[in-house]
């Protein structure tokens, strides 16, 4: 039996002196020293034997399990160390390797049109101002010279929440919620989403995006003057230098005297095309000049100030910018729609 002590010993040790993987190293361990171990088997065998036999063996089997963990532990160590002088090869992050798998991506249409837009206005010394999306009935409405049952709430079909919020109608509720806290003189404009309750179809949505502009001086200081000149340099950096502007009368009740305002149509330069419907001009939205209403109603003295205000859809602009004929792709999410821009 000793010599079957020995010997197994013997094949042991020579086994582990070969193995090269911590795996491999595991695997001799449990058959060498696991519980169902060919040494155990020896010494299950060990019952049949007189007292002094027992103790010569199991003293003889102790060494051997000893000498063996002592070469596992060696051998262990001896792996782990080539290991760790292979890691600078094997981890070595080559920083050229071209990662052909990633992917960029890029700005939506709709954000780019914005950026530029705003770019614009920045270079005219505009403040970029940020409102809410949901509004109470003051801002989005009566601070706006629209009170309860005033005929001119019908031109906005309106959402409204349960507890009698808005999802805004039109970023106008911006002009207030600026002038809340800010007093004249300033320049601001403000883009964002607003909700309309109508049936989508290729040139209407509920939810949609509006510019407002506004800027304030006291009075006698702004005219109709100064918005056509900004409005005018707003169109050629969008459309180009040959952009020409034109206002016509309408009706806003927030503004006294009210227009809405073209901008000649930047593919036919003003011939009449399809995207123009043969009229040479592209309406884009509403203007005038505030009227002292709004000023009161966020309590500044009626005549102290002057100003102008204007808004309009950015998505009809990013339509003719980019030749775009249905505004329900922009919120489509369809890639071979969005991978055009
Ligand atoms: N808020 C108006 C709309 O949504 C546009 C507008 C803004 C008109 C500012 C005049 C002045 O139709």
């Amino acid at each position: 039996m000793k010599n079957q002590i020995s010997k197994i010993q013997k094949i042991a040790i020579k086994e582990i002196g070969k193995v090269k993987s911590l795996e491999d190293l595991e695997k001799l361990k449990v058959k060498y020293l696991g519980r169902k171990s060919v040494l155990t088997d020896v010494l299950r065998s060990l019952k049949d034997l007189n007292p002094e036999e027992k103790k010569a063996i199991g003293e003889e089997s102790n060494k051997t399990k000893q000498a063996i963990d002592l070469k596992l532990k060696e051998k262990e160590i001896e792996i782990r160390n080539k290991e760790l002088k292979n890691i600078d090869e094997k981890e070595r992050i080559d920083i050229t390797y071209p990662c052909g798998q990633t992917k960029r991506g890029h700005l939506h249409p709709l954000t780019r049109v914005r950026y530029e837009i705003e770019e614009i206005f920045k270079s005219m010394g505009f403040l970029v101002v940020d409102g809410r999306d949901v509004e109470d009935e003051f801002h989005n409405f009566d601070a706006l010279n629209m009170p309860k049952n005033h005929p001119a709430r019908d031109m906005q079909d309106t959402f409204w929440l349960k507890d009698g919020a808005v999802p805004r109608t039109q970023t106008s509720s911006v002009q207030i919620r600026f002038m809340e806290k800010n007093k004249p003189p300033f320049r601001i404009v403000s883009i964002g989403t607003v909700y309309r309750n109508e049936n989508s179809d290729a040139t209407h949505e509920f939810n949609f995006h509006q510019i407002e502009c506004l800027m304030v001086d006291k009075s006698g200081k702004i005219t109709v003057a100064n918005f056509k000149s900004v409005m005018s340099e707003f169109m050629k950096g969008l459309f180009g230098k040959e952009t020409q502007t034109r206002l016509r009368p309408s009706y806003f009740p927030f503004v006294e005297p009210g227009f809405e305002f073209d901008a000649s149509c930047p593919y036919c330069k003003g011939s009449g095309c399809k995207i123009c419907k043969k009229t040479g001009w592209i309406e884009l939205g509403g203007a005038g000049i505030v009227n002292q209403n709004v000023f009161t109603s966020v309590g500044f003295k009626e005549d102290e100030y002057e100003g102008f205000a204007f808004g309009f859809g950015i998505e009809r602009l990013a339509m003719i910018k980019y030749g775009i004929d249905d505004i329900r792709l922009f919120h489509s999410g369809d890639l071979r729609f969005l991978e055009q821009f």
